[in-house]
């Protein structure tokens, strides 16, 4: 079974103080973006789940989300020979705030419960998934979603207009939990900023540039404490492009958004070259074309 598990932006990204667990409450709108991870998943004639990788530095342990998404459907299931050989080749850089990790472990879910014809309504994938992470359940339903809670409750709204979003991919990795401790620190968040905006609902209507103006990352504060280079990057970036840049999730990937291809493509073109930022030009919300799509 061959799988593409999509990365993801948090076009809009509003955060609480933390509550009595030390969780944040966050409002996000997420939604898919065309860069993908491939994973590749074969019955093996053993009982356990072996996983590889192309990346060399990525751990393909018990830690691995893919393997804890394989364990967590095995758990439900009355034992037997059920064993995998898994390879997943990473396109998504891990610390970017895009969501690799939580990507592949919920397309493994959709996978194997597609693979062993379990048929589980996506009901009880979700509760696996959750459990996994806060930014696995998204992955389930997608492409443009609303996401609560800590991020596991995910509403789907219509995809946004502009079609485009380019991506800046410092090789930076900002680990999550550091972020989020920087805004503790930092004394951030509202718990109003959890109220959607009283215009929510022409949002999906707006084209690039206006819609870029409403849009709002609480993690960029502490992200760009932690890491102030990407400060600096992020401001010649919106001079060079002539429109705002966001952070998406956590960091360190920063983003902006387009129209129409065209128009993407030949800004990318004009920029300036900088060693160390891979620039890429992706495609929100994509079909994704791989042997979970309906023929
Ligand atoms: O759920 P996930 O594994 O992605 O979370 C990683 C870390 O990010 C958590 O351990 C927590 O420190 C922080 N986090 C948070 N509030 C959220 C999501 C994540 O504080 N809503």
């Amino acid at each position: 079974m061959r799988l593409l598990a999509p990365a993801k932006i948090n076009l809009h990204l509003r955060v609480a103080p933390p509550d009595g667990s030390g969780f944040h409450s966050l409002l996000s709108w997420m939604c898919t973006v065309s860069l993908f991870d491939t994973l590749s998943i074969d019955r093996a004639d053993t009982t356990s789940i072996h996983l590889t990788s192309d990346d060399p530095g990525l751990a393909c342990d018990d830690s691995n989300l893919v393997i804890r998404a394989a364990k967590s459907t095995l758990n439900e299931l009355a034992p037997g020979q059920r064993g995998l050989d898994i390879h997943l080749q990473k396109r998504i850089p891990s610390g970017g705030g895009l969501g690799g990790g939580s990507s592949d472990a919920a397309r493994t879910l959709l996978g194997l419960n597609a693979l062993w014809k379990l048929d589980w309504p996506i009901q009880r994938l979700a509760r696996l998934s959750a459990a996994l992470g806060s930014d696995v359940p998204f992955f389930l339903f997608g492409p443009s979603s609303l996401c609560t809670g800590r991020g596991q409750m995910v509403q789907p709204v219509s995809r946004p207009r502009p079609k485009w979003a380019v991506l800046f991919l410092p090789a930076l990795a900002l680990p999550t939990p550091a972020v989020y401790r920087k805004f503790d620190e930092m004394k951030l968040g509202h718990s109003d900023a959890l109220t959607l905006p009283p215009d929510w609902s022409s949002w999906t209507q707006e084209s690039a540039k206006p819609l870029l103006g409403r849009l709002v990352n609480d993690l960029e504060a502490p992200a760009l404490a932690l890491a102030p280079e990407l400060r600096s990057l992020r401001q010649d970036l919106e001079r060079e492009f002539g429109r705002a840049v966001r952070m998406s999730g956590s960091g360190s990937s920063l983003f902006t958004l387009f129209d129409e291809s065209d128009e993407a493509k030949s800004a990318v073109a004009r920029m300036k070259e900088r060693p160390g930022v891979r620039v890429l030009t992706t495609e929100l919300a994509p079909v994704i074309e791989d042997d979970l799509a309906v023929p």
